[in-house]
This record gives structure tokens, C-alpha cells and sequence, in this order.
């Protein structure tokens, strides 16, 4: 499946210079949705999970699916002052602009396996923020899968020698 097809670029948003990768046209798709998901699956299905966490709001999109589909768990990883209980909390910087997040403080078991999943790889500053708020929690990062890489900004180089799958690099 050529999921390029299914992705509209949009230049210039949010700001001057930057091409928007809008993923809606493809999950619009119920078909193209699930065979990305599936491709997802398929990928890092080798990897022993407990659970899956994903960065809001995009990252539940990928994330939230791809673990029912693997019996996982779903840990979702909050912008500030949005989850209800206890948490940890780590400052980014993203490709446009500064964001925290946050996780829930009994999210993840020390020892327990965690995939985290995302739509987007671009500077990799949301995924080493996660990685940190995982591992600040006892949880093992196992790999991460994305739907896109912007191969041309090098995410990569920020997430240590985790495994890392991209179904569509740019
Ligand atoms: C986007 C995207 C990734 C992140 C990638 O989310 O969904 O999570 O940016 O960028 P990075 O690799 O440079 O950190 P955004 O923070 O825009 O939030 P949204 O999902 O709520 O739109």
C-alpha cells in the first residue's frame, strides 16, 4: 500500500516553512486506517508488550488501536494539567513551539514493556520526553512505531539505540 497517497501535505501550517503532514485523509479511510494499523502490528508484533503509550492527541490515534489489536494496555502521555491524578512531568521542545508532558505516577509497573507509538517522528523531542517519563517510572521502553518519519530531521539520533519502526519516512 502506498500510504503517501493517503497523506495530505499542507504548507505553511501551523507557521511559515513548515509542510504539514495531515494524517486525517488517510484515517478518513477505514481500509487504508486498518491496513496501517495491521502493517503496524505486523512490525513489532515479535516484541513481548504490556503496554503501549502515546503522546497526545495524535499519537492515541496510532496508539489506541494498534494496542487492542495487540491485547496491550494503552497508557496515554498528556500535555500538562490534563490527567486527573498523580503525575510526573518533563518539558519538550517541539518542532514548532515548547509543550510539557505528563504520565499518570501508577501508569506503568516497574519492569513492565512499553511500545510507545506515535503518528509522527520529526525532531524526536516528544518521544525522548516520553521515553524519559517511562523510565522515570521503572517501565522498559521496548521500540517505538510511527506511522511517518521526517527522516530529514533526524528524530532518530535522539532515541538512543531503541528499536524504531516508521511505516512512511519522508
Ligand atoms: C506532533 C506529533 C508528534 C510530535 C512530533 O504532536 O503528533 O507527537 O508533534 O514532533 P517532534 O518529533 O518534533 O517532537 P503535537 O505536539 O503537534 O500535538 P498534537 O498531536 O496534539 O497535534
Amino acid at each position: 500500500m502506498n500510504y503517501k497517497e493517503y497523506i495530505r501535505v499542507i504548507p505553511d501550517f501551523p507557521q511559515p516553512g513548515i509542510r504539514f503532514k495531515d494524517i486525517t485523509t488517510l484515517t478518513n479511510n477505514g481500509a487504508v486506517y486498518a491496513a496501517a494499523i495491521n502493517e503496524i502490528k505486523q512490525a513489532v508484533q515479535n516484541k513481548q508488550i504490556d503496554l503501549i503509550a502515546g503522546p497526545e492527541a495524535r499519537g492515541f490515534i496510532i496508539g489506541a488501536p494498534l494496542a487492542v489489536s495487540m491485547g496491550a494496555g494503552f497508557v496515554p502521555i498528556r500535555k500538562s494539567g490534563k490527567l486527573p491524578g498523580e503525575v510526573v512531568e518533563a518539558s519538550y521542545d517541539l518542532e514548532y513551539g515548547k509543550d510539557k508532558l505528563t504520565i499518570h505516577k501508577d501508569a506503568i509497573k516497574p519492569g513492565q514493556k512499553v511500545l510507545i507509538a506515535d503518528d509522527l517522528l520529526a525532531t524526536g523531542g516528544t518521544i525522548a520526553t516520553t521515553i524519559n517519563l517511562i523510565e522515570q517510572l521503572g517501565g522498559e521502553v521496548v521500540g517505538a512505531a510511527f506511522l511517518i518519519e521526517l527522516g530529514y530531521l533526524d528524530g532518530r539520533s535522539k532515541l538512543g539505540n531503541i528499536d524504531i519502526f516508521s511505516l512512511v519516512t519522508y
